[in-house]
């Protein structure tokens, strides 16, 4: 489990992720606008990272129809209608935590979503990668916010 400085800089690594400058994108009517250069990067370095660590799961598409999911219980989501079971708006925290997996989070289902916080850190490497695993989970959110079905 977390020590309490651990839980701590998740906490302030969560509030800086939301604060990022890339999310944007939440507040209404910005969508489109003043969108930050290195968008397209991101959403670029997402989609290679997805193919790596998520199809075997989630499907190439992001359906929840990838290799193994069929004997998985529960099911992958498919995570092109994140948006739209949450009313239109992209669920940021949620997903944010469902993929760091460090947190609980409330109500959600245990399940087999590997801990993609210490999943995507090299394990023998002794430095603190926190920087690294964020931003690559950023891009990831920036590649699934791409594939959302309106
Ligand atoms: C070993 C299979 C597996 C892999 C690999 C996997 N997932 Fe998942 N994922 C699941 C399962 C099963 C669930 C549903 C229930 C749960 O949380 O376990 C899930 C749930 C999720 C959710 C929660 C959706 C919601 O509505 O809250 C997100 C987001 C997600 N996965 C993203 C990813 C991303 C991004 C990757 C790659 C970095 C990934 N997953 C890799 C199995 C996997």
């Amino acid at each position: 489990m977390l020590s309490g400085v651990g839980r701590m800089r998740f906490a302030s690594f969560v509030a800086l992720a939301l604060l990022a400058a890339g999310w944007g994108s939440m507040t209404p009517g910005a969508q489109g606008e003043g969108e930050p250069a290195g968008q397209q990067e991101a959403v670029e370095e997402g989609k290679l990272l997805y193919g790596i660590y998520c199809q075997s799961c989630h499907g190439s598409q992001g359906r929840g129809d990838g290799p193994m999911a069929r004997t998985m219980q529960p099911r992958p989501n498919d995570l092109t209608v994140l948006s739209r079971d949450n009313g239109g708006k992209f669920p940021l925290a949620r997903v944010l935590l469902s993929i760091d997996g460090r947190s609980r989070v409330p109500g959600h289902r245990k399940g087999h979503m590997p801990i993609w916080g210490l999943s995507l850190q090299e394990a023998d490497a002794d430095i603190n990668q926190e920087d690294e695993v964020r931003d690559k989970i950023e891009n990831l959110i920036e590649y699934l916010k791409s594939i959302q079905s309106k």
